[in-house]
């Protein structure tokens, strides 16, 4: 298939896959069938990029007070996207999130995509869910990709990147996590997209980050900078921590690192990065 791809949503991922995959990303806001064939018809696209969503400016608390925003964007958006797709033969390729189950750390194993989600304490979470599942019923009728997203870690400095939070917060929770570390994201989402896969991925990186690790690299360069370990249950804050199962993807043949050995990378190249902004005087 000679793969035209379309964005839609310009946001963090939005952007930061439109870049590095060379492809336009729409900016026209979507509420209708019009809109998306609009946008099909515009790029001339085969495949739709589905980074619309709302998470929060600064946390996903934010949904809840924006409740018919959160559905919308993380719905409805989906579902409408999907039958166009349907209907047009065109592939959809929809950024869902690894924020979906409860893990217990002691029994559980890194879960696979076939586990049936079920972490509902969060209002975000049930909206990832619901297009989750309308869109699965597609599956064997429609060239639907549905990518897992979980805590994204990147090496450029942004709000909603891991280390730029960390950095912020200067305090650390002693759990591990499923991370996602986007350069490796964007390759895996090549990868997906040349053997046009479908189905549902968990796009993260192997094995479980301690934050502690990554801000102990970071402090290793930035030599003044301090933080402090809490523990989960003092946060206060309604989340799930959690570990996911890479299996699948490593099974369709993209080799995924494990994410203690990005750390390093992450942390110096985000340096470079934050440092050529300053010279750039942005
Ligand atoms: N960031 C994370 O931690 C994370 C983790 C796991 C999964 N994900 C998933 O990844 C996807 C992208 O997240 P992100 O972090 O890139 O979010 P983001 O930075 O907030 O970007 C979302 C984009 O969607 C746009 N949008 C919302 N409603 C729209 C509409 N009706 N029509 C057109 N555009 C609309 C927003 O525009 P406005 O700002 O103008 O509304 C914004 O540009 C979401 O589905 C999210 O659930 C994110």
């Amino acid at each position: 298939m000679n793969i035209k791809l379309v964005i839609l949503g310009n946001g963090f991922i939005g952007q930061r896959l439109g870049k590095e995959l060379s492809c336009p990303i729409s900016t026209r806001p979507i509420s209708s069938f019009e809109d998306v064939e609009s946008v099909i018809e515009e790029h001339r696209s085969n495949v739709l990029i589905n980074c619309i969503g709302f998470v929060g400016k600064n946390s996903v608390d934010e949904c809840e007070g924006n409740r018919s925003k959160t559905l919308f964007a993380n719905t409805y958006i989906p579902i409408l996207l999907a039958e166009v797709a349907f209907r047009y033969n065109v592939k959809l390729v929809h950024l869902s999130s690894g924020c979906i189950y409860h893990y217990d750390y002691g029994n559980d194993s890194p879960i696979s995509e076939t586990e049936i989600p079920n972490f509902f304490n969060l209002y975000y979470s049930r909206t990832k869910i619901y297009s989750e599942a309308m869109l699965k019923t597609l599956n064997n009728f429609a060239n639907i990709l549905i990518l897992r997203i979980r805590i994204p870690l990147d090496d450029r400095p942004h709000q909603k990147n891991l280390l730029t939070k960390l950095i912020k917060y200067q305090k650390v929770l002693n759990i591990a996590n499923s991370i996602t570390y986007i350069p490796d994201f964007i390759k895996a989402v090549k990868h997906l997209l040349a053997i046009n896969a479908t189905g549902v991925f968990n796009t993260v990186n192997d094995g479980a980050l301690q934050y502690s690790r990554l801000l102990d690299i970071y402090k290793h360069y930035v030599t003044d900078f301090n933080y402090s370990i809490i523990d989960y249950k003092t946060l206060g804050l309604v989340r799930t921590n959690l570990i996911l199962s890479v299996n699948k993807l490593k099974a369709s043949g993209f080799s995924i690192r494990n994410i203690d050995n990005v750390c390093e990378e992450c942390v110096t190249n985000y340096l470079e990065y934050e440092k050529c902004l300053a010279q750039a005087g942005a």
